[in-house]
């Protein structure tokens, strides 16, 4: 069977916790991005790289581009607090993607937002970035909510499965 490796990048939790679910689900193992950066990737096949969404960009994806990540097949999981669906994040998904030069599957997972686990800059970025939208779009990041559902994580389990990195 090939591996499979789960690395998650989360400010304020939602995108760990979609990992860990992730996890549970799959049997793979999960690293934060902070520790993966030191570890030895090569016995892995796969590449599960899970970030959330800032200001319309997918952080961190310049890494994937690095050293022998470059070779590695890849999925990218993005969080955010768009609806599932929105054809804004579809948008900016393409764009995070295109910007970095990468071709991998991206999945999409609705989250929340967290105020509480927000530093005073991030909290100002949030207030900043609410002012370019609609006042509808802005609606979904005016309080702490979490839409969060394990169940956004079917199309992933099913796609590792044909890849044969999830246990069945
Ligand atoms: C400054 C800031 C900007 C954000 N920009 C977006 C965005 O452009 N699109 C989106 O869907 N969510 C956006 N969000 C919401 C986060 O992507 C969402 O809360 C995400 O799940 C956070 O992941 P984490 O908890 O793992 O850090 C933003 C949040 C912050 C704090």
């Amino acid at each position: 069977m090939k591996k499979a490796i789960l690395i998650y990048y989360s400010r304020t939790g939602f995108t760990e916790q979609y990992v860990r679910w992730l996890a549970e689900m799959t049997g793979c193992p999960a690293a934060s991005y902070k520790d993966a950066r030191k570890m030895e990737l090569e016995p892995y096949d796969v590449v599960i790289f899970a970030s959330h969404f800032r200001a319309g960009y997918i952080q961190k994806l310049r890494w994937l581009r690095k050293g022998e990540l470059r070779r590695k097949q890849k999925i990218i999981l993005a969080t955010g607090a768009a609806p599932i669906g929105s054809p804004e994040a579809k948008r900016q998904i393409a764009v995070s993607i295109r910007d970095e030069g990468l071709k991998c599957p991206v999945f999409y997972l609705e989250s929340g937002i967290n105020y509480e686990a927000m530093d005073r800059g991030e909290k100002l970025m949030m207030e900043l970035f609410r002012r370019l939208m609609s006042e509808q779009e802005s609606e979904n990041f005016l309080h702490s909510h979490d839409n969060s559902s394990r169940e956004y994580l079917q199309p992933v389990v099913r796609y590792m499965r044909e890849l044969g990195v999830a246990a069945e």
